[in-house]
């Protein structure tokens, strides 16, 4: 693994901790971040701003062109539902097999990352709510990012 490439994932990692040890150090729990979130339709409102923010993001819009909007914006809110504690499952293929062929950089997952960030600033969602789901998003990075 070359030198940039270790200090990436040793900062994901540590950021992954970062926001462990937080949220321990506060107590709070975990059981509630669907909620936090506005349960089924309120992913469902950051993930059409997500897909705005994503048309307007230059590093990443062209690799979304062709896409199927509606199947894409289904499949996502059912994935953020279940990984935040939803009652829903995620039925759409699996990720590694999905973004394989796309050749995608830590750049673009990064963006992709600070555009649903921004969307659910959009929504007042608070930010401990926020990096709760970032941080369960974390473990796609392996099988999302071009090896
Ligand atoms: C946290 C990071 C990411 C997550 C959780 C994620 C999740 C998903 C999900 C659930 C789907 C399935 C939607 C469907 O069935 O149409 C999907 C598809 C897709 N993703 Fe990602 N993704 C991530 C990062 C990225 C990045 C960084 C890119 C490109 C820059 C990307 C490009 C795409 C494209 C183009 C599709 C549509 C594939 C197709 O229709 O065949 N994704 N993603």
């Amino acid at each position: 693994m070359s030198n940039t490439k270790t200090l990436i994932v040793t900062l994901l990692i540590t950021a992954g901790l970062v926001l462990n040890g937080c949220q321990s150090f506060h107590g709070e729990p975990d059981n509630n971040l669907y909620q936090q979130l506005g349960e089924r339709s309120g992913i469902a409102d950051v993930v059409e701003d997500l897909l705005y923010l994503i048309v307007a993001d230059e590093r990443i819009n062209h690799q979304f062109k062709g896409m199927n909007v509606a199947q894409f914006h289904r499949n996502l809110t059912d994935q953020l539902c279940e990984l935040s504690g939803g009652p829903c499952t995620y039925s759409g293929r699996e990720m590694r097999e999905l973004h394989a062929d796309m050749g995608i950089t830590t750049t673009q997952f990064n963006a992709l990352a600070e555009n649903l960030i921004l969307a659910m600033e959009k929504h007042q969602i608070s930010t401990a709510a926020q990096n709760r789901l970032i941080k369960r998003l974390l473990p796609t990075y392996p099988d999302i990012r071009h090896l």
